[in-house]
């Protein structure tokens, strides 16, 4: 089995609107992958279909490398949260999960205090009710429900939406626990890129229902080389200058000039600008981000 998870032209269709459309993603086991797209693009459409809560229009996913009715089985290794968890709010952390747990056949004693610990929520009082937990505590909680019957993947949708900085990093231990204790596979979406890009280690970018790309930190790494951003007061002039001492200067989605070549040749860039009569107004080193790299990605398509 090359990747637990594979979609194979999955599509979407409300009324008119391609909500998904022939998307297909690969994921591999042990791997925390980021479906990342703004509001709108797909995301929750993707995951409610590979979750078996919706029908797709067309097309087909395989799990754990099995299809059809064999697939349909191996939906019980799959723990999802999609949207807000189905907490009982008057019923404690403990309560909720123990809930879950006879309600899928299995016996609680032992197993719900684990998961605690598992969830961070070891240390909560057992009596409080789940309703006055942070957004944090109960994005937590809403994984650990998911948790309950030892699943080999989980789909988490938008986990860190609206919670703090704090919320954040324990969202994202939990979750590099998960993978490292119990050799999880995590399939999660956000939309902000920042905090994905500190979790994930494989991406898919949706985008108006089309999967743009897939790619592995490894190769984001790889194609997102550094670049030197310039400034000046004209930059096709500058341009030309440069190229006439051998610096090829692409123009930069936000006004000024990327070079990705010879970056470490930065006086003579300046000298050359200057030199040509053109005011410098900016040269500054960067690498790309995810979150750079999305935007172009997206951006390009959309205006194109
Ligand atoms: N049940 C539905 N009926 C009709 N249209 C829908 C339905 N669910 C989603 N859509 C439409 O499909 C598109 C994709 O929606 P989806 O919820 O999958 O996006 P998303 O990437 O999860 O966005 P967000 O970041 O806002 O959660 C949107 O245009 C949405 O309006
Ligand atoms: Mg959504």
């Amino acid at each position: 089995m090359e990747y637990i998870l594979e979609t194979n032209e999955l599509t979407k269709v409300y009324g008119q609107k391609e909500a998904a459309k022939d998307v297909s993603l690969h994921i591999r086991e042990g791997q925390i992958y980021g479906l990342i797209g703004r509001n709108g693009a797909g995301k929750t459409t993707i995951m409610r279909m590979i979750s078996g809560l919706s029908t797709p229009t067309r097309g087909s996913y395989s799990l754990f490398g099995k299809t059809g009715a064999e697939m349909r089985k191996e939906l019980r290794n799959v723990g999802v949260l999609i949207e807000q968890p189905g907490l009982y709010p008057r019923l404690s952390a403990y309560e909720n999960l123990k809930i879950k747990c006879l309600a899928m056949g299995i016996k609680p004693q032992g197993y719900v205090e684990q998961l605690l610990q598992l969830i961070g929520l070891g240390e909560t009082d057992r009596k409080k009710p789940a309703r006055s937990y942070s957004l944090g505590m109960r994005q937590r909680l809403g994984i650990g429900l998911a948790l309950v019957g030892d699943p080999r993947l989980i789909i988490l949708d938008e986990p860190i939406n609206g919670l703090d900085p704090q919320g954040i990093a324990e969202v994202r231990d939990t979750l590099t626990r998960l993978r490292k204790e119990k050799g999880i596979t995590i399939m999660i979406s956000s939309h902000i890129l920042e905090e994905l890009s500190k979790l994930a280690d494989a991406y898919g970018v949706i985008h108006e229902g089309i999967l743009l790309d897939e790619f592995t930190l490894e190769e984001l790494h790889r194609r997102s080389e550094q670049y030197v951003l310039l400034r000046t007061s004209d930059n096709d002039a500058a341009a030309l200058a440069l190229e006439r001492v051998g610096i090829h200067a692409a123009a930069d989605d936000r006004g000024g000039l990327r070079v990705t070549e010879r970056l470490e040749e930065t006086p003579l860039m300046a000298r050359t600008v200057v030199e040509a009569g053109i005011d410098l107004r900016e040269l500054s080193d960067h690498s790309v981000t995810l979150e750079d790299y999305y935007l172009n990605m997206t951006g390009g398509k959309h205006n194109g």
